[in-house]
């Protein structure tokens, strides 16, 4: 026996005693699944490399999920008992038709299921795969803490009592964030993924047209305005969150908020009270800083209303319950 699988050995026994205590751990499918988090990854980068589009998809998506009855990967499923097809949160407007990486966190499950069969939870996965996502867009690593169990309900009507919509101000973001024990630093760190991914123009066409908004960059809100036309013809086109570094997750956002470049009421927002400004102000001069304080609020977000030990179950399939 080499010295790796004896510390790995070692590491089995801890977890036996430790799981009698329904807590999150790192490193939670060391005896269970030693390569699930591996795994992931790969179908993570493979995911990315082929459409980058599906790393903010991911971060997203965790966010959406942990909001809306904790991290249970609720947010995965096509049915539930008592919802149909058409009153799970994944047909609410808050995730119809933005919400995306579906694919990735189902081809992961598979990968996942043929080596641990019923072993990995859907939940789990979600959390993994944003985190994998931060490092490869973002150089963000941190230990994801695992143990979660994945629900059995899936409620539409839910979705919009608990996710902030973009035309909140900074008292309401912050009310909504203490709802789930976050503070108002958590919440403007976590703003932060802001700095890649995408939003349809009918997001925000309400802040363009007829005016571009008050608290919006004027050239800037010229910019949009070319890519997002008053008239679509029926489309609703795409455009970047973050027009400087598009596909990085950095702390380019902040430095867009304090110039007014961001697209939502939400983001410029966070410049109208002095505690929001000057944390705002801390974070685009300091992208070290940031960084670290994401991976923790990331971890924190993640512990949100989770089921453990016996609660729920590890579903076979992440789009509906066993
Ligand atoms: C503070 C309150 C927040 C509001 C109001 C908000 C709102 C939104 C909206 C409206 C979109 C665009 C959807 C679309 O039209 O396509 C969006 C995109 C996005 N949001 Fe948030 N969000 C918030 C917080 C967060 C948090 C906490 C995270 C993750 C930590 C996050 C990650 C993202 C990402 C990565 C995208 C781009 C998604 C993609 O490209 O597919 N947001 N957000
Ligand atoms: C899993 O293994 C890692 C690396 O050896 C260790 O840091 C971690 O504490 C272990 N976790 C559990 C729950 O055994
Ligand atoms: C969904 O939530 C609504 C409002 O909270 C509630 O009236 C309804 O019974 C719930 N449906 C299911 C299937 O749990
Ligand atoms: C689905 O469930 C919702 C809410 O319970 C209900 O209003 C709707 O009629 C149902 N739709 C179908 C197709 O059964
Ligand atoms: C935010 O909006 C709410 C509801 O419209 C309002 O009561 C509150 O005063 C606003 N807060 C700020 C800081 O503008
Ligand atoms: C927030 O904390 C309170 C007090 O500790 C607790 O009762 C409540 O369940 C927590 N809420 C969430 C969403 O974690
Ligand atoms: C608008 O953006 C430009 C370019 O970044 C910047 O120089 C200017 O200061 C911004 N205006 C406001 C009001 O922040
Ligand atoms: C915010 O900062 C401004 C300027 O420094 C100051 O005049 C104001 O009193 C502060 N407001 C609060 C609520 O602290
Ligand atoms: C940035 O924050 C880090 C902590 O993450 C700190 O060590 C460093 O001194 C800060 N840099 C500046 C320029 O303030």
């Amino acid at each position: 026996m080499n010295r790796g699988s004896s510390v790995l050995v070692l590491t089995c026994v801890v977890i036996l005693v430790a799981s009698s205590e329904a807590q999150l751990e790192v490193g939670y499918y060391n005896c269970s699944c030693p390569r699930a988090e591996e795994l992931i990854r790969t179908v993570v980068r493979a995911a990315i490399r082929r459409d980058p589009g599906n790393g903010p998809g991911l971060v997203r998506m965790f966010f959406h999920d942990c909001f809306v009855r904790g991290c249970d990967a609720s947010v995965l499923l096509d049915t539930a008992p008592g919802s149909n097809a058409t009153s799970v949160e994944k047909k609410s407007l808050a995730n119809n038709p933005s919400l995306r990486g579906f694919g990735v966190i189902e081809r992961a499950k598979r990968v996942v299921e043929r080596r641990c069969r019923r072993t990995v939870s859907c939940a789990d996965i979600v959390a993994f795969a944003a985190r994998d996502a931060s490092s490869i867009m973002g150089g963000i690593d941190f230990d994801v803490p695992a143990g979660r169990r994945d629900g059995r309900v899936s409620n539409l009507s839910e979705v919009l009592d608990n996710l902030p919509p973009p035309f909140f101000n900074s008292s309401q973001l912050v009310a909504s964030f203490a709802a789930k024990n976050l503070t108002a630093d958590d919440m403007v760190t976590l703003s932060g993924a802001h700095s890649f991914g995408r939003t349809h123009c009918s997001t925000i066409s309400f802040r363009l047209y007829p005016q571009i908004a008050a608290d919006m960059n004027a050239t800037y809100g010229r910019t949009l305005r070319r890519q997002c036309p008053a008239a679509t013809g029926g489309q609703d086109p795409v455009v970047p969150l973050d027009l400087v570094t598009r596909l990085r997750l950095d702390n380019q956002y902040y430095k867009n908020v304090q110039t007014l470049e961001v697209p939502f009421t939400s983001d410029a927002t966070l410049l109208t009270q002095n505690d929001t400004a000057a944390l705002v102000d801390l974070y685009a001069r300091n992208r070290t800083l940031w960084m670290s304080r994401f991976a923790a609020a990331m971890v924190k977000m993640g512990n949100l209303d989770v089921l453990t030990g016996n609660q729920g179950e590890i579903r076979k399939f992440c789009n509906r319950v066993n």
